[in-house]
C-alpha cells in the first residue's frame, strides 16, 4: 500500500525512486495505490485545482505502467472508512508525539498561520491508509519513515489493547538502494518544489527537456586520464546510465577518461534520450486525460476494490474494540 499527494507534476526522481517500485511490486502482491486527496487539504485548503491534479496524478501513473486491472488505484476520499479508522486511531495517538514528528515541525515553519489539527494528526491519517488493508509492505522514500514508525505504534498500541487485528507495515523496496536523481544544477536531487528548471517533469515538452539538459552545468573538461569526476558531472553520467544505451553511456566513460570528452555533444546525446524517454509518457498522459469517461470508470473500480477491503478491516476493528451492541 502506498499514497501519493496530488499536489505538483510528477518528475524523473518520482519514476525512479517510486513508481518504478510499484510497478514491480505489482506483479508479486496484492497492492493498494491511493492518491491522497484528503492528505493534501492539510496544506492545500484550496480545492481549484485539485480535480485536475488527481486526474493528472491518476493519468501519470498509469502512463508509466501501473495497471488499474493488477492493482487497486483508488482516491482516498472515496473510501470514507478511512474516515473512521483515523478517528479511532486518533484515541491512541498522543499529542506530544505528533508534536515532535520532523514533518509536522517543518510545515509550522513553513506556514505558520495554518497549523491547523489535520496537520497535525497527519500520520494518524496516514496509519489509517495503511491499516485499512492490513498492509505489510509501504513502498516509501526515508522522508516517509518516521510517519510509518509511528504506523507501527499506533498498530502495537492498537492489538495490544484490543487483540491482533493488525501486522506491523514496514518500508518495502525490494532490498535496493533507493534511486536518487541528480538535478540538473548540480544540488540535490530532483524535486516537486525547488528549482524547476533543474528537474525533469513528466509533462515537459521536447523543447523544454533539451532547454533543460542543456543548461546542465558543465566544466571544460578533465585535463589528466582518469581524473575522478566533478559531481555535477557525475551527476550528467547518472541520467545518462538511467535513459541511455549501455554502449552509449561507454563511450562518453572512455572519452572522459581519455580527456576527448566533448559535454556539449554528450548533453545533446542526453537530452535526446530524454526525449524518447519522457515523449512515449507524456502523450499517454495526454490520451488517459482526454478520456474522462476512462478515468471515471478507473477511479469507480479502484474505490471498489478498495472498499471491499476497508469494509473486511473495519467489521473486524468494530468488533475487536467492542463497539458492537447486537
Ligand atoms: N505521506 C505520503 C507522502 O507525503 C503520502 C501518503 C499518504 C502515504 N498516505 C499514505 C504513503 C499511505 C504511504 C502510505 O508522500
Amino acid at each position: 500500500m502506498s499514497g501519493i499527494r496530488p499536489t505538483g507534476f510528477l518528475h524523473l526522481g518520482t519514476f525512479f525512486g517510486a513508481i518504478r517500485n510499484y510497478i514491480r511490486m505489482q506483479e508479486e502482491f496484492e497492492c493498494y495505490f491511493m492518491v491522497a486527496d484528503l492528505h493534501s487539504l492539510t496544506t492545500h485548503p484550496d480545492t481549484k485545482e485539485l480535480r485536475s491534479n488527481v486526474h493528472r496524478v491518476l493519468a501519470e501513473n498509469i502512463a508509466c505502467g501501473l495497471d488499474p486491472d493488477k492493482v487497486a488505484l483508488y482516491c482516498q476520499s472515496h473510501v470514507p472508512e478511512t474516515a473512521e479508522l483515523y478517528l479511532y486511531l486518533g484515541m491512541l495517538a498522543y499529542k506530544g508525539e505528533l508534536e515532535k514528528t520532523t514533518t509536522f515541525k517543518d510545515k509550522v515553519r513553513q506556514n505558520p498561520q495554518n497549523v491547523n489539527a489535520g496537520l497535525l494528526t497527519y500520520p494518524v491519517l496516514m496509519a489509517a491508509d495503511i491499516l485499512l488493508h492490513r498492509a505489510k509492505y509501504v513502498p516509501v522514500g526515508k522522508d516517509q519513515e518516521q510517519h510509518l514508525e509511528m504506523a507501527r505504534t499506533y498498530v502495537n498500541r492498537f492489538n495490544h489493547r484490543y487483540g491482533e487485528v493488525f501486522p506491523e507495515p514496514q518500508a518495502f523496496n525490494f532490498n535496493q538502494q533507493l534511486v536518487k536523481v541528480p538535478s540538473l544544477d548540480g544540488t540535490g536531487k530532483m524535486s516537486k518544489s525547488e528549482n524547476q528548471m533543474a528537474t525533469l517533469y513528466l509533462a515537459d515538452d521536447d523543447e523544454m527537456i533539451r532547454k533543460k539538459v542543456m543548461k546542465a552545468k558543465t566544466d571544460s573538461g578533465p585535463t589528466v586520464p582518469h581524473a575522478p569526476k566533478p559531481d555535477y558531472i557525475e551527476n550528467i553520467f547518472m541520467l545518462m546510465r538511467l535513459v541511455s544505451a549501455a554502449d552509449v553511456v561507454e563511450k562518453f566513460e572512455s572519452d572522459y577518461n581519455n580527456c576527448s570528452i566533448r559535454y556539449g555533444d554528450m548533453k545533446k546525446q542526453l537530452a535526446e534520450d530524454m526525449v524518447n524517454f519522457i515523449s512515449p509518457i507524456r502523450n499517454k498522459v495526454d490520451a488517459i486525460l482526454g478520456d474522462e469517461k476512462g478515468l471515471q470508470a478507473i477511479m469507480e473500480k479502484g474505490a471498489e476494490k478498495a472498499n471491499k477491503s476497508a469494509h473486511a478491516t473495519m467489521q473486524l476493528v468494530r468488533e475487536s474494540m467492542g463497539l458492537k451492541y447486537y
